[in-house]
């Protein structure tokens, strides 16, 4: 039997409460997939969401300090800063000075740039860490959430499974470089009337 999402924010907040860690950031990664495993529809992610996922989208957010994010879903989903979480986003470049990552009057992103060669992301989790951020919601996209997992550092998984088959060659919710079969712990999983399960696992 699977419990239903509940109605009410509070109760929602109260299922994902994102938990901290000692001396530490603790990164909860937040992904949604296809039954088929695709981590778009149409080239973006958006595509394959609904109201439950929204809701637990923004009740993610709601419980985190900063978002962690790779430039391309940044540049893909056209995202903007919000006034809470800070947003951070990775690049071996530079980001566009959109007026939604940069409003005019409003919060920027802060950017880790490794200046034409990738970031270190243990210390940029660390860093984050040092400026008082310590509950860490990484959402992706999957080259980002495949390197934060191959160095060990994603603490929990929030995937929510939409119940369309998309087919194509999109991609998976991880991509990169091979990561040991190691078994992750199910810590929940809630359903909808639309047929989303919302899932969240441990390392
Ligand atoms: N299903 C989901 O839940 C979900 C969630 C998020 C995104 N998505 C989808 O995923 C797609 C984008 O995913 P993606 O895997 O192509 O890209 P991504 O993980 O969002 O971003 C990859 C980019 O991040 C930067 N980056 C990654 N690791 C870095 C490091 N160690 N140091 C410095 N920069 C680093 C690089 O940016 P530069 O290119 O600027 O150097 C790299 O090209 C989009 O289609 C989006 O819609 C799906």
């Amino acid at each position: 039997m699977i419990d239903h999402l509940p109605p009410d924010d509070a109760a929602l907040a109260h299922r994902y409460a994102h938990p901290f860690a000692d001396g530490r950031a603790f990164v909860r990664a937040n992904m949604i997939s296809s039954l088929d495993g695709s981590a778009t529809a149409a080239g973006r992610s958006g595509g394959l969401g609904g109201d439950g996922d929204r809701r637990v989208f923004r009740v993610l957010r709601e419980q985190a300090d900063v978002v962690l994010v790779g430039a391309a879903t940044v540049r893909d989903e056209d995202y903007g800063t919000p006034e809470h979480p800070a947003l951070a986003i990775v690049t071996r470049g530079e980001v566009a000075h959109t007026p939604r990552l940069y409003p005019a009057d409003g919060a920027e992103p802060l950017v880790y740039s490794g200046g034409g060669s990738s970031v270190d992301l243990r210390e940029v989790l660390a860093d984050l860490y040092r400026r008082g951020f310590r509950r860490v919601l990484a959402e992706g996209g999957p080259g980002v959430l495949g390197a934060l997992l191959a160095d060990g550092l994603v603490d929990e998984l929030c995937l929510t499974v939409a119940p369309m088959l998309v087919g194509g060659d999109g991609r998976r919710i991880v991509t990169g470089p091979d990561l040991p079969t190691e078994h992750w712990r199910r810590l929940q999983i809630l359903g909808d009337d639309e047929g989303y399960l919302y899932t969240r696992w441990a390392r």
